[in-house]
C-alpha cells in the first residue's frame, strides 16, 4: 500500500444532540482530514439509553461507516432485529450464543476489506465469554477473508483495555477503548505496530456527568435513591482518534481529535 489509510474512530456517541452534531460535522471534518473510514461507538445514542433504529440509520448516512455497541445495545426492543439484519452495527463479541446480531463484520472501504470487532470487557462488567480467547476464535475463524482489523474494546477497567491492545499487538491496525467516556492521553503505537488508546472519550453534550445532568447524578450518589437520567446540555463535542496506516497496515500514528 502506498498511500495512507486513515481511520477516524469515535467515542461513545450520547443522545440525539451527539446524533445532530454528527450529522452537522462529520462529512466536513472526513473530507478535511482525508479520513478513509469512520467507526463510532454508538450504544448511547437513543433518548434514554439503547440505541433505536432511526438514530444508527442517521449515524450511518452522517458518514459513519459502521457502528459498534457495549453493555447497553440490547436496552431498545426495536434494536434487536436491526442488529439482525444490518451489516454495518454490531454488538459486542463475547455475548451469549443466540444474541442478535453478529460481533464482527467485515466492510469493504476504498477497496480494503476491514475486519471490525467489538468486544466487552468483563472486569466490572457482565461475566462474558473471555474477551481474548473470543477475538483470538474471531481473527482465526475470518483469516485471509480481511486485509486489515479494528478492535473496539468496550470496557471499564484501564488494565483490562491495555492487556488486550498489547495481547492484539501486530494482528490488529487498529485498537481502541470505549465506554467510560472520559478520553485517555495514551494514544500511541505499540511495539508491534498497532494504533492504540484506552479511552476514546464521548460525542455529546459536555456540560453534565458523561452526558448526563449534573445535579441529577450528584443526588444519585449522595441520596442513593432512584433518579430518572435525563441528557446534559451546554456544549456539544465529538471525541476520538485518528488512526494513520501505512504499509501492510500498520499503524504509523494515532492522534486523538475533538471537534
Ligand atoms: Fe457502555
Amino acid at each position: 500500500m502506498n498511500q495512507n489509510f486513515r481511520i477516524l474512530a469515535l467515542g461513545d456517541a450520547v443522545g440525539p444532540e451527539a446524533v445532530r452534531y454528527l450529522g452537522a460535522k462529520l462529512w466536513d471534518f472526513r473530507k478535511q482530514h482525508g479520513i478513509n473510514m469512520v467507526v463510532c461507538n454508538a450504544e448511547n445514542a437513543a433518548v434514554g439509553n439503547g440505541l433505536d433504529p432511526q438514530s444508527a440509520e442517521k449515524l450511518l448516512s452522517s458518514g459513519c461507516d459502521i457502528l459498534t455497541g457495549g453493555n447497553h445495545i440490547f436496552r431498545k426492543k426495536e434494536i434487536r432485529a436491526y442488529l439482525e439484519n444490518s451489516d454495518f452495527l454490531i454488538r459486542p463479541a463475547n455475548y451469549p450464543f443466540g444474541a442478535p446480531g453478529s460481533g464482527h463484520a467485515i466492510i469493504s472501504i476504498d477497496g480494503f476489506r476491514v475486519l471490525v470487532i467489538n468486544v466487552l470487557g468483563v472486569i466490572f462488567l457482565e461475566p462474558l465469554a473471555c474477551p481474548f480467547a473470543t477475538v483470538d476464535r474471531i481473527l482465526e475463524r475470518e483469516s485471509g477473508r480481511y486485509d486489515l482489523a479494528v478492535l473496539d474494546i468496550h470496557a471499564e477497567a484501564t488494565s483490562e483495555k491495555i492487556a488486550l491492545g498489547r495481547y492484539f499487538d501486530g494482528r490488529i491496525s487498529c485498537i481502541f477503548g470505549t465506554h467510560t467516556h472520559v478520553a485517555t492521553a495514551d494514544a500511541q503505537v505499540l511495539p508491534r505496530g498497532s494504533g492504540y488508546i484506552t479511552d476514546l472519550g464521548m460525542t455529546g453534550p459536555t456540560d453534565g456527568v458523561l452526558g448526563i445532568r449534573s445535579d441529577i447524578i450528584i443526588e444519585k450518589m449522595r441520596t442513593k435513591l432512584p433518579v430518572k437520567f435525563e441528557l446534559a446540555g451546554g456544549k456539544v463535542e465529538a471525541s476520538g482518534a485518528i488512526f494513520t496506516l501505512g504499509d501492510d497496515f500498520s499503524c504509523t500514528s494515532v492522534e486523538y481529535v475533538k471537534f
